[in-house]
């Protein structure tokens, strides 16, 4: 599949999204959605990847926010409909995807752009990251479940006051909030990405898709975390990585997980 506005490569189990509008500072336009969504679907469906990275290209920017110009004369209506279609064809899907998505924030991620990255699983910045919700700045408030994502992120005081002050924070500050997991520089943003997810890899892809459903439970409406863990749990017991994992411990040597 080809897209306009990405990138995707693969290098073994290791998936790499880039995000491919510098000169519109990575700005989320409804194509580059479209094609984001389409992409993250594709490498879940694909057998040999195991981990997905998104980044976003050049020194700039990982993701400037929804791109403003899209919907600058939008209605009610249409606001609405924009929230809920982004919301659902990407931003949940990316929170729900099966495998574990790393965010590398190689600059400003604004906006759009935070509420992305936060979707993700977890998030790791370069020091000339910048990252803010600066939607109350434009007359509107974060609509792809910034309010939601931040608030269990950095707890509700804090984003109360990131939202309303439409503050942009640097990588420190954002790693002190636990907001992203690492700061580091921008010569070893992608190496910390690689060396993350290559720890990763080598456990077992079902038992982490497990806990990321599990997880995830405690943040849904409706759903009780504890009870999915167990699910979760249970089902383990039912799969080959199971039998592969206790299986080398019993014989002292490292596994070799078949992911299934
Ligand atoms: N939507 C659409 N276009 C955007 C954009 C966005 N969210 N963010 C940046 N761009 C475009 C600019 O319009 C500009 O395009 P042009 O060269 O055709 O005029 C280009 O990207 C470069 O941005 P520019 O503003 O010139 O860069 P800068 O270094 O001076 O400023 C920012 C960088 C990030 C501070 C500034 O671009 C900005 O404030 N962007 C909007 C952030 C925002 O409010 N996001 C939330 C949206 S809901």
């Amino acid at each position: 599949m080809s897209f306009n506005n990405i990138l995707v490569n693969k290098d073994d189990a290791l998936a790499k999204i880039t995000i491919n509008r510098p000169k519109k500072l990575n700005a989320l336009n409804k194509e580059t959605i479209i094609e984001l969504s389409n992409a993250f679907t594709n490498l879940e469906n694909d057998e040999a990847v195991k981990v997905i990275i998104l980044i976003g290209s050049g020194e700039k920017a990982f993701v400037a926010g929804a791109d403003i110009s899209e919907f600058a004369n939008f209605s009610e209506e249409e606001g609405g409909a924009l929230a809920r279609r982004g919301q659902e064809m990407l931003f949940d899907l990316v929170e729900n995807l099966s495998k574990p998505v790393i965010a590398a924030i190689n600059g400003f991620a604004l906006g759009g752009g935070l509420e992305l990255a936060m979707a993700c699983h977890f998030r790791i910045a370069s020091n000339n990251a910048k990252m803010g919700l600066p939607e109350v700045s434009l007359g509107v408030i974060p609509g792809y479940g910034g309010t939601q994502r931040l608030a269990q992120l950095v707890g509700k005081g804090k984003a109360m006051e990131l939202v309303m002050t439409a503050s942009m924070i640097a990588a420190d500050e954002a790693l002190a909030l636990g907001l992203v997991n690492y700061a580091t520089t921008q010569e070893e943003l992608v190496p910390l990405a690689n060396k993350l997810a290559h720890k990763i890899m080598r456990n077992s892809l079902v038992a982490i898709s497990g806990a990321i459903k599990a997880i995830n439970a405690n943040y849904t409406e409706g759903i009780n975390g504890y009870d999915t863990e167990i699910e979760a749990f249970g089902n383990c017991f039912g799969t080959r990585d199971f039998k592969e994992g206790t299986t080398a411990f019993l014989e002292k040597r490292k596994p070799n997980f078949p992911n299934n």
